[in-house]
This record gives structure tokens, C-alpha cells and sequence, in this order.
């Protein structure tokens, strides 16, 4: 079969540019740990208000005996709840997210933080904040009408300072509780 030489150049600028793309994805997950969740795990969202992992006083941070932070947020039109966390930089946090009504999606830049939260799943991801400041928290799946308003924050401190003020103001900004 004869293919014209300007064919098969193009051919080869395609095959490239789809073996430089797969090469990104790649260097990505294998380098920056940025991966799809692949954490399934199943909750029934319309009672999540009585569930006991998802309890309103059980949101926010919370550090086990071996001191691991786990963050537990809701996300519902047109919020994140708790509204303000404050958290560590430079350390391995966990997060898991649910969502109370529809579907949303939570993006933090400058992290790896990027998922969606679809309801009756929970959505768990490692992170870590490369340096102390504050974060924005946006969702990035359309979700209705206030979808554009809804964003939030996180208080990023440096880590020496946060294990002082975590246990002075535990009662304010999350709950400290041993797993
Ligand atoms: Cu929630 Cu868009």
C-alpha cells in the first residue's frame, strides 16, 4: 500500500505528540503521585448527618495515637463543611470527602488534590501542603446554580507550630480524638 511521505510525517508528529502525552500522564503518577482515586467505599449519603464517621462532631482533624491526621469534609451545595481547618504543612494528610446532596468535586492547587465526590461514595486521598498559607478549596463539578460560589479554605501552619496550637484550641478548629 503506498502512503504519501507527507502522510507518514504526520503520522509520526500524531504517534509523537500521543507518546509525549501518555509520557506526562505517567511521569505524574509515578513521580508526583497524582493518581485517580481508587479508593471505592460505599455510604449512604442521606443519612449521613447519623452517621457516626460523618457526625457533624466528628468533621474536621483529627490525629491518631501514632500521630496520623486524618481530615473528614462535606461537601453539600454550596459549601464545605467544617468551614475553616487548619492543618500542617509537610505532612501526610488523609482526606475523606462525602457528598450530602449532588455530585461535586474538590480541587486544591499546589496540591495533588483533585477528585470528584459523588454521593453514596467516599472519596479518600493523601495529600501534603508544600508550605504554610492559606489554600483554596473550589469544586470543580458543575453542581447548580451557586456552583461558582462554592469554595472554602484551608489554614495551612508550619509544622512545628501546629502540634501547639492544634492542642491549645482543639475545641475550636477540629476534634482531637484517638481512633
Ligand atoms: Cu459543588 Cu460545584
Amino acid at each position: 500500500m503506498h502512503i504519501d511521505t507527507l502522510e507518514k510525517q504526520w503520522a509520526q508528529i500524531v504517534l509523537g505528540i500521543c507518546a509525549l502525552f501518555v509520557g506526562i500522564i505517567m511521569f505524574d503518577a509515578l513521580i508526583h503521585s497524582v493518581n485517580a482515586p481508587s479508593n471505592v467505599e460505599t455510604i449512604d449519603s442521606a443519612k449521613l448527618h447519623l452517621s457516626e464517621e460523618f457526625a457533624e462532631d466528628n468533621l474536621g482533624v483529627q490525629q491518631d495515637e501514632k500521630g496520623n491526621i486524618m481530615v473528614r469534609m462535606v461537601a453539600g451545595r454550596y459549601s464545605f463543611f467544617p468551614k475553616k481547618i487548619i492543618v500542617p504543612a509537610e505532612t501526610k494528610i488523609t482526606f475523606r470527602w462525602v457528598s450530602i446532596d449532588v455530585l461535586h468535586g474538590v480541587h486544591i492547587p499546589m496540591t495533588n488534590m483533585s477528585t470528584m465526590i459523588v454521593p453514596g461514595f467516599v472519596a479518600q486521598l493523601d495529600t501534603s501542603f508544600p508550605k504554610p498559607g492559606d489554600y483554596p478549596v473550589l469544586c470543580n463539578e458543575y453542581c447548580g446554580l451557586g456552583h461558582d460560589h462554592m469554595w472554602s479554605k484551608i489554614e495551612v501552619m508550619e509544622k512545628d507550630q501546629w502540634n501547639l496550637s492544634h492542642l491549645s484550641s482543639a475545641d475550636t478548629n477540629g476534634v482531637t480524638e484517638n481512633e
